[in-house]
């Protein structure tokens, strides 16, 4: 399905590992007797991550995330647009093969995302099964303990059952499940937000950890801006289905340019009281407005105090207002 802005010919930079061009994801849905309504969760979506780099994904919950790191790794097809890896599209059912073993997921409830009837050992070996990644029974088992003692599991509980375990431990054997194919890139979507509050910081420092050693490349997906403030290289702020900014990790949490990012950073807590007492909370007007009832133009224009009437006409696109540093409003 070639679109105006897909039909054009895109060459890959090298500089990137991962590259998503114009991405749609359009759900229909039932809205009243034959009537289907488009409910569109990623609305022309297009990003690089660079290898090795964590890219940080924020916006509130309903934005369209969890749909985007869903969408890349192709668990939905895309209703339009393109996703290059390490320089070559995704489009044939052999490179969708390979970019399956070379990007996994690590889901945002480790309670639903594992079945609880499976033991330890099957759980994290469904990736080398699935992609016939081992020689015999014993090589199989060692690669399970590898597995579970890089992310700190006791080896011993290899044949206890998933419901034995603690969410933090649940999550553990989530992340080595997803390691297990030897993957580049993957996908964390709110991997702490189900944990214990005592646990994130552990959990979050065993991810870092892990890409270190491992070289990977995280797409890392929370609600709130101080989860991924410190672990990102850059960040990504979605708003209904679309991207609104998208900078450094240090410009954009300073010097946030786009209306709905500067109100998103105004309500993070700052632990400094002197620079605290200054802060003012943005509070925006009304609420977000239904996926299924996207407001023309800019998404953002019935809460911007800024919009004009430019706003109501077209959607803004991304553009480069700073060196690095995207924003989509027509008022920078
Ligand atoms: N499989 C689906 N079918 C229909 N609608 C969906 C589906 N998945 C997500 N949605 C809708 O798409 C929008 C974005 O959802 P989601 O990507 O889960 O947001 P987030 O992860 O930012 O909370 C929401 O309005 C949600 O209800
Ligand atoms: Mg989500």
């Amino acid at each position: 399905m070639a679109t105006e802005s897909t039909a054009k010919a895109f060459t890959p930079d090298p500089e990137f590992l991962l590259q998503v061009r114009n991405l749609k994801e359009y759900f229909p849905i039932t809205t009243g007797f034959m009537k289907t309504t488009m409910l569109k969760a990623v609305d022309d979506v297009s990003f690089d991550i660079r290898k090795g780099e964590t890219l940080g994904l924020v916006g509130e919950s309903g934005c369209g995330k969890t749909t985007i790191g869903r969408t890349i790794l192709q668990l939905y097809k895309p209703t339009a647009g393109e996703i290059w890896f390490k320089g070559k599209k995704i489009d044939s059912k052999e490179s969708l093969r390979e970019f399956r073993r070379q990007a996994q997921m690590v889901f945002q409830d480790p309670y639903s995302s594992l079945n609880p009837r499976m033991t330890v050992a099957d759980i994290v070996a469904e990736p080398i099964d699935v992609h016939k990644m081992y020689t015999n029974k014993k090589d199989r088992e060692a690669r399970i303990h590898e597995l579970m003692n890089l992310v700190g599991l006791n080896t011993e509980h290899a044949t206890r059952y998933a419901h034995e375990f603690s969410g933090g431990q649940r999550q553990r054997i989530g992340i080595a499940r997803a390691l297990a194919s030897q993957p580049e890139f993957i996908v964390c979507d709110e991997p702490v937000s189900a944990l214990d509050v005592s646990i994130q910081a552990q959990v979050i420092n065993m991810l870092e950890d892990l890409q270190a050693r491992l070289g990977l490349t995280y797409l890392f997906i929370a609600h709130d801006i101080s989860v991924v403030k410190h672990i990102s290289n850059r960040i990504a702020v979605m708003y209904l289905g679309h991207m609104m900014e998208l900078a450094s990790a240090n410009e954009l949490t300073k010097h946030p340019v786009h209306p709905y990012t500067v109100s998103l950073m105004s309500a993070v807590p700052i632990p400094d009281p002197k620079v605290s007492r200054r802060q003012q909370r943005i509070v925006l007007k009304g609420d977000v407005p239904s996926p299924l009832k996207v407001p023309e133009g800019c998404p953002f224009r019935p809460r911007c105090e800024r919009a004009t009437e430019a706003c109501a006409k077209t959607c803004p696109a991304m553009r480069e207002v700073a060196p690095g540093h995207f924003a989509a409003c027509h008022n920078l």
